[in-house]
């Protein structure tokens, strides 16, 4: 089978042996993967838990069933499934032991992977092998951020990465109004597009947590999904107000930016949780809630297997609007 692995910071075709389903195990041939931010951070030896490099990259996938191994009770041949992000992760606290796809050990950018009967969810025959790739990681980021969210509350999303995309569209489908930041008109027009509310140019307004102050009326958001970190915190501290607002941190795209001042914190009452992705179970609530409440998953572009180095410089150009997908048919 023809796997991918890093090689001195490029990707690298190889021949490798197809894995044998061992006991517990399923032989999944994959069908698409998509692209997340830490693949390119793995890929460039810049994420916080890169590991000791070698490794098949990519941790999202979609695929079938095509052999199973003893004991497996989960899984058939022939079923459609995805994987979960936390392999182990099945439910309640997430284990010390987590590690991750890529920096961890062997992830998606292959023909075949076996892997545990437990680190798969099945994938509904409404969502297609692309659009099940796009859900792993960015999906149920955003899915765990929104948790709690109410008809009615605001929800703040940063750019228009792949977590940010999947909060625009799960909070409208909550019933929440979206204000949305981005750095460029044409993924402006795109963000009201999806249903958008309101949106602001964080380049042109760099002050843009007053800008979220005055679109809800001077109380800023109720729910902040925080992807720029360093970058944007500070200025999400402004758009959260003072009425107790929750900041799902989740990551860190704009790598630099003022210190955080303590009062700014203490001052606007806000609550902020840690996201990790999600367990299994956050997996298996999500594509239960997609089949009755349908969103389509925006997918910027897709690319051939032997193409992936061409979907890694699309992705990392930031010029993409939706996930970057890459397919071994
Ligand atoms: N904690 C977790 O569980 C978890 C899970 C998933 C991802 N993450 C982290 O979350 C972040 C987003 O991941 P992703 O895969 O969605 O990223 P991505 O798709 O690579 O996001 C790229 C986008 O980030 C936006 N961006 C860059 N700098 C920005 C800034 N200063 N302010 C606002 N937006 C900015 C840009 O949007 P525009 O082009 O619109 O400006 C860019 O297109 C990453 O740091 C990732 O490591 C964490």
């Amino acid at each position: 089978m023809r796997v991918y692995r890093p090689q001195s910071g490029r990707l690298v075709q190889r021949e490798e042996p197809t894995p044998e389903p061992r006991r517990g195990e399923v032989l999944v041939r994959v069908r698409a993967v998509s692209l997340n931010y830490r693949d390119l951070l793995i890929l460039n030896g810049d994420h916080f838990a890169t590991g000791s490099g070698g490794l098949i990259p990519v941790s999202d996938a979609a695929g079938e069933v095509v052999a199973v191994g003893e004991g497996v009770t989960r899984f058939a041949g022939g079923d459609r499934v995805i994987n979960v992000f936390h392999p182990d992760w099945i439910a309640g606290r997430m284990p010390d032991t987590a590690m991750g796809y890529g920096n961890g050990r062997d992830g998606w950018l292959a023909e075949y992977r076996a892997v545990p009967e437990h680190a798969l969810v099945a994938l509904a025959d409404s969502l297609t092998f692309e659009q099940g790739a796009t859900l792993p990681c960015a999906a149920v980021t955003a899915w765990t951020s929104l948790d709690g969210v109410r008809p009615g509350d605001v929800v703040l999303t940063l750019g228009t990465g792949g977590v940010s995309l999947f909060a625009v569209q799960l909070a409208k489908a909550r019933g929440a109004r979206v204000v949305a930041t981005t750095s460029s008109a044409a993924k402006a027009a795109k963000l009201t597009e999806l249903g958008a509310d309101t949106v602001i140019d964080y380049v042109a307004t760099p002050e843009w947590g007053k800008a979220v102050l005055d679109s809800t009326g001077g109380r800023g958001a109720d729910r902040i999904v925080e992807v720029g970190g360093p970058g944007t915190f500070t200025q999400s501290l402004v758009a959260a107000g003072t009425h107790h607002a929750e900041i799902a941190l989740v990551g860190f795209v704009g790598r630099s930016g003022p210190p955080v001042d303590f009062m700014d914190l203490f001052r606007s009452g806000a609550t902020v949780r840690k996201i990790w992705v999600g367990s299994r179970e956050d997996t298996e609530d999500l594509l239960r809630w997609l089949a009755v409440w349908p969103i389509e998953p925006v997918i910027d572009s897709v690319h051939s297997f032997e193409d992936a180095g061409a979907a890694f410089r699309r992705f990392e150009s930031q010029e993409n609007f939706g996930k970057v997908v890459i397919t071994t048919a």
